[in-house]
């Protein structure tokens, strides 16, 4: 198959480079002259584990190539994979599918033979059909069909996402495009993975449906953390004997500082604006937006009582920044609401992250990078540990206790136990959903 891809992002170049992989021909197509000019030098413009391998393969064996020219990637095109961003729209919370419209219009005006037009960004319920009467009116003679193929991956973990799916949605209207989507999908068809085939709008429900689910499940278990921290119990242990019914599953149950990334805020947003919209409310998801974002204040509460009532002239060493470990994504990140309140409230930040600076750098100003925890400790008031890196699991908790002017840490990832960190000689150690221990406990 012949497939173009609109869009090199996270979600645009994994799928290009794992369909070459699969042994079609794919070429990905960048308006951003400069992710273009790298990506044809063959260097990955983010950071995802073993990509940079896999690109540089399938570009070898030429069946992937990267190119400005959306007519040279379309012409001869069995299917036009639109991958553009889908972010929150300003002002209303809505998705903004500005950049989904201007392609379907762009494919319209350059394709020629019979196209599937495929849509795999996160869009609202009936985007698919805007999109195929934006096409049928730039382009009346087009022959095509569109289809609805929501993408499940997580990034960090990519690659194995794309190519061992829980299932593949897919959304059509005839069989002529069903088949072109089996077609490009035969690979994982082959090794039983479970393809969804089903109307577009139900495709579409099934990417806000499940990321609103996976949203409230962490801030299900983020409320009863607190509640834990409050009343006792410790999360970790509620999680694990909850997450052993077969019913719930031990999956997205892991307390921490609050949702983030490029897609759970944003798709909790736009499924309660269609709620709205249909004057059918999203009451949970609606809670969802609201408790997480209460959760991301609590966190700045726990740093302050750590630092006695204030950051004033406090010098805290925050490890991670990026949403979640394996990526260098900010967007959304807990640490774009917790690193501004610390600078904010007249503390020195030291930042170490393993990939974060590059995007981090101009996210958050004033703060000091550092590549190793151990120097951001020196002479440090409060070490907070922010994202899960691998490099953050096993620290010498000695170490750096006796490096801080006063050893105090926030774990907001529950990677230590609070009885190790008081071995370890740590004066106060809070982490998320378990009880915290004092110097005199
Ligand atoms: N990031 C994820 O983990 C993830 C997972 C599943 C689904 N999604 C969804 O996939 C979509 C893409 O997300 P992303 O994170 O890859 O976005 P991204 O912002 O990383 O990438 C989008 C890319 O599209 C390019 N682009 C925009 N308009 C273009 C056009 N007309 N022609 C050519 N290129 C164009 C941009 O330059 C950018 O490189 C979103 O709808 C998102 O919700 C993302």
């Amino acid at each position: 198959m012949k497939i173009a891809m609109i869009g090199t992002g996270y979600v645009g170049l994994v799928s290009g480079v794992c369909f070459s992989d699969f042994g079609h021909d794919v070429i990905c197509v960048d308006r951003d002259p400069a992710k273009i000019a790298r990506l044809e030098q063959g260097e990955v413009p983010i950071y995802e584990p073993g990509l940079d391998q896999l690109m540089v393969k399938n570009v070898e064996a030429g069946r992937l190539s990267f190119t400005m020219d959306l007519e040279r990637a379309v012409d001869g095109a069995d299917a036009v994979f639109i991958a553009v961003g889908t972010p929150t729209r300003r002002g209303d919370g809505h998705a903004d599918l500005t950049y989904v419209m201007a392609a379907a219009e762009e494919i319209a005006r350059v394709a020629k033979g019979y196209v599937v037009v495929v849509t795999k960004s996160t869009v609202p319920v009936g985007t698919n059909r805007q999109v195929k009467k934006a096409i049928r009116k730039a382009n009346p003679e087009l022959d095509f069909d569109v289809a609805s193929n929501p993408e499940f991956l997580r990034e960090g973990a990519a690659i194995e996402d794309f190519m061992k799916p829980d299932r593949v949605v897919v959304g059509v209207q005839n069989d002529r495009a069903a088949e072109v989507m089996a077609e490009i999908y035969r690979p994982l068809y082959l090794r039983d993975f479970p393809i969804v085939t089903t109307d577009l709008e139900s495709a579409e429900m099934i990417k806000y449906a499940a990321n609103a689910f996976l949203a409230t499940k962490i801030t299900f278990i983020n409320e009863i953390a607190a509640l834990c921290e409050r009343a006792g119990g410790d999360v970790k242990e509620v999680a694990r004997g909850i997450g052993l019914d077969g019913r719930i599953g031990n999956k997205f149950l892991h307390a921490g500082p609050g949702y983030g990334g490029s897609c759970f805020p944003k798709d909790t947003k736009a499924l309660a604006r269609i709620g709205q919209d249909h004057a059918v409310p999203m009451q949970i998801t609606e809670t969802v937006i609201k408790v997480n974002e209460e959760i991301k204040r609590r966190m700045i509460d726990k740093l302050l009582d750590l630092c006695d009532g204030s950051f004033n002239g406090k010098t805290v060493a925050v490890l991670g920044v990026t949403f979640k470990p394996n990526t260098d994504d900010m967007r959304d990140a807990p640490s774009l609401t917790i690193v501004p309140a610390l600078v904010g409230g007249g503390a020195k930040v030291r930042v170490v992250d393993p990939q974060g600076r590059h995007e981090g750098e101009a996210l958050l100003p004033g703060v000091h990078w550092l590549d190793d925890a151990y120097k951001a400790a020196q002479n440090a008031d409060l070490l907070v540990l922010l994202t899960e890196w691998n490099e953050f699991r096993a620290l010498d908790l000695k170490k750096l206790a006796k490096k801080m002017t006063v050893p105090r840490m926030a774990d907001l990832r529950n990677v230590y136990a609070p009885k190790d960190a008081k071995r370890a000689g740590f004066e106060s150690y809070e982490s998320i959903g378990r009880a915290p221990f004092q110097k005199d406990d």
